[in-house]
């Protein structure tokens, strides 16, 4: 194994404490990653390496899980605007570590702050602009609409290549999301008629319950089509509705991904956006904010494959439930109509959390001496066949920058397609319907367009 050094912009943060480091115990704990991996935790508090680790444990979800590199953490501070602190970490790293380590540069840091630090990073040699073992990770989101976010990617390809650059959409590494080509190309009873002649609709759902948990002054600038459906949703959606790619290779599977994203299409009179009751009271939230926290969208994807198909995207905040869901339904067969049966259709449920697994529901005869049917639903919980098993999104993402694998990293012309759609579904947002319960939106959605949601 490569020698590897993780350093870490921001810390100090929710993300690091509560997603990277617990992510990068486990590997380091099942031997993924190198014995003598060593962490290099940033920050602009004047804390040691004694004092980073006390806030960590007291922010971490999971302390006894992260106790095990407790030893290959080193914090420094820094400020992120003053060149000599990148040269003096440049130093420090040619003094501790091997210089043929990977180096993966995490910015778990506010968008903002992207261009000094990548500018900084090129300065100061830290990374060598071609050198593929230097890695730079950026979090979502690219900018807040497709002009800003050419503009963040301009500026990072003048300082990485490509290659270096990996953008970060954590749905991508969650299970079943990995999962979603497997289920389509390798099982034949789908792939024969994943197409319009087989697919009625499509729904892609995520839905939560917590409101916006302090990132009120981030969200209320974003709001849920450009937090959510930007990136995760239009992810799933492009799985969903590509055509079969030339190899499983990373490039050959964005392609096909960003075929469907430029094809993407949308009914103007199949929009809704919502706001949750009390929004406007939470920290960092203008009293006059019309930022939504709940959309729903009808789209169309425009291939030969999926023309006329409606994809129902939906995602909120402070609903009903957590899940995240994507529903196919199948076209009734011949028989069905023929027999004029009150069969319902089949369906193929992809669930992505907070289970994840697979569920098809089929028609099937009540047993007994009567000819009634009923909807019967096979599943299959992947958790419940992996116990220790499973694997966090972000262990497998921090694996695959390590390992240089890019497919579940987005390719710059996926987030440019996906913004210039979003901004077209911007402009068409009414000011948000105020809710309280998930029943108002759902009674809502039925009246724009008859869908059961
Ligand atoms: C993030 C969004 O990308 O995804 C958040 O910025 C959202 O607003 C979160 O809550 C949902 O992720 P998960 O993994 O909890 O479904």
């Amino acid at each position: 194994m490569n020698p590897l050094v993780i350093i870490i912009f921001g810390s100090t943060g929710d993300l690091a404490t509560r997603k990277l480091l617990p992510a990068v115990a486990k590997l380091h704990a099942q031997h993924q990653i190198p014995d003598d991996v060593c962490i290099v935790a940033l920050g602009r508090r004047d804390f040691d390496t004694a004092a980073y680790w006390r806030h960590v444990i007291s922010h971490t979800q999971q302390p006894g899980d992260i106790e095990s590199i407790k030893s290959h953490v080193v914090y420094r501070q820094i400020d992120l605007e003053t060149c000599n602190d990148y040269d003096a970490l440049g130093a420090w790293l040619d003094d501790h570590v091997d210089k043929h380590a990977t180096r993966l540069f995490y910015l778990a840091l506010d968008p903002g702050l992207f261009p000094v630090v990548a500018r900084h990073l090129n300065a100061s040699r830290l990374v060598e602009q071609g050198n593929v073992s230097h890695a730079v990770v950026f979090e979502k989101p690219f900018g807040h609409d497709l002009a800003s976010a050419r503009s963040v990617n301009q500026l990072l390809w003048t300082f990485f290549d490509e290659q270096q650059i990996y953008r970060i959409d954590h749905y991508l590494g969650k299970e079943m999301i990995q999962n979603i080509m497997m289920v389509r190309f390798a099982n034949r009873i789908f792939e024969e008629i994943w197409h319009n002649r087989g697919i009625k609709s499509v729904k892609i759902i995520a839905k939560e319950t917590e409101g916006v948990l302090g990132r009120g002054g981030y969200y209320d600038a974003s709001g849920a089509l450009r937090d959510m459906v930007q990136s995760h949703l239009l992810q799933m959606l492009s799985l969903i509705a590509m055509d079969v790619p030339l190899s499983y290779r990373s490039e050959d599977v964005k392609n096909e991904k960003v075929k469907v994203l430029e094809k993407l299409s949308f009914d103007k009179h199949a929009l809704l956006v919502g706001q949750y009751e009390g929004y406007t009271s939470e920290a960092n939230i203008p009293d006059t904010s019309r930022t939504e926290t709940f959309v729903f969208l009808k789209t169309f994807v425009n291939t030969p494959r999926f023309k006329g198909v409606p994809f129902y995207l939906m995602t909120g905040k402070k609903l009903d439930e957590k899940a995240s869901l994507i529903t196919i339904e199948f076209e009734e067969t011949n028989e069905q109509r023929k027999w004029n049966l009150p069969l319902s259709t089949n369906k193929l449920h992809i669930k992505i959390a907070p289970e994840d697994g697979v569920g098809l529901v089929l028609n099937s005869k009540v047993p007994g001496l009567r000819d009634n049917v009923e909807q019967v639903e096979l599943e299959y919980c992947i958790a419940c066949h992996a116990v220790g098993n499973m694997s966090e999104a972000y262990e497998k993402l921090l694996l695959d920058i390590y390992e240089g694998h890019k497919t579940l990293f987005t390719r710059w012309d996926e987030i440019e397609t996906a913004w210039s759609f979003i901004d077209k579904v911007g402009q068409h947002q009414d000011k948000p319907m105020v809710y309280r319960t998930y029943d108002e939106l759902r009674q809502a959605i039925m009246a724009l367009t008859d869908e059961e949601m």
